[in-house]
């Protein structure tokens, strides 16, 4: 989230890189840049730092630069359950190191605009994509916990990982579920931990006490990095283990 969240970013993936070893990295994009959207520039940098595949979700379209590439890159997906003939792409397939993971972006609509079922559209989806690839990830962009616990059980044994974003709060419900499906509520962000959700304290408060108009902006604090590390077994694309991600600025050497 916004700039202090790409500092974090790109700080802190190399020791992750050494310590977990993945041959695939995904980042959640859409509050990169000011915390609204995803800049082509922003989306090269998270690219040349490591990431391989790009999720979005609500605040997809909040920087208009994003019309002018988002057909042209295909390691980038914003939510499939948007209405058809949206711009870019619901999923994807990214490779890396010798391996392939197939990526899905759905978004809920609990608390969030009504668009298209996400629980039909995952089945259509993913139906199609395991007719060719066993390891499949679905970023669930969703506020609410109960649609997006409702959506790993629904994709248990048919995605490899169910992972939620948007809180910008990292839950603490990491379990593989019975058919081999890794799940967790929300992976929690990447940006500032001294604001309310990333964005500048004061501000958020003065909303909630006065309820009158107020611009938010982006947080310059320190920063706190959450994500999700899952192995899958090469063979069946089921779970084999997963490990949540917390680092605090002040304390972020890992061992
Ligand atoms: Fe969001």
């Amino acid at each position: 989230m916004g700039s202090v969240g790409r500092k974090a970013l790109k700080a802190t993936l190399p020791s992750l890189k050494t310590k977990y070893n993945p041959h695939i990295i995904i980042a959640n994009g859409e509050n990169a840049a000011s915390g609204r959207g995803i800049t082509q520039s922003i989306a090269k940098d998270f690219f040349d730092w490591g990431v391989h595949g790009i999720t979005l979700g609500n605040h997809t379209w909040d920087n208009k630069e994003i019309f002018d590439f988002i057909d042209d890159e295909p390691r980038m997906v914003r939510p499939a359950n948007f209405p058809p003939g949206t711009p870019g792409l619901g999923h994807t397939i990214i490779k890396a190191n010798g391996k392939e993971l197939a990526i899905v972006n759905l978004q809920g609509r609990t608390f969030l605009p009504a668009i298209d079922c996400p629980f039909r559209a995952s089945d259509e989806i993913i139906d199609q994509l395991r007719k060719k690839h066993k390891h499949i990830l679905v970023d669930f962009h969703a506020e609410a916990t109960s649609e997006k616990i409702a959506m790993g059980w629904h994709l248990d044994g048919r995605a490899s990982i169910v992972v939620g974003t948007h809180t910008h709060v990292q839950s603490n419900d990491d379990t593989i579920l019975p058919n081999g499906t890794a799940y967790l509520t929300d992976a929690g962000m990447v940006g500032p931990r001294e604001g309310i959700l990333g964005m500048e304290r004061d501000a958020v408060l003065r909303k909630f006490k006065t309820q009158l108009p107020v611009r938010f902006q982006v947080d310059n604090g320190k920063w706190h990095f959450h994500g999700v590390f899952v192995q899958l077994d090469d063979a069946t694309g089921k779970a084999l283990k997963m490990e949540k991600i917390r680092i605090l600025e002040d304390d972020w050497i890992m061992d």
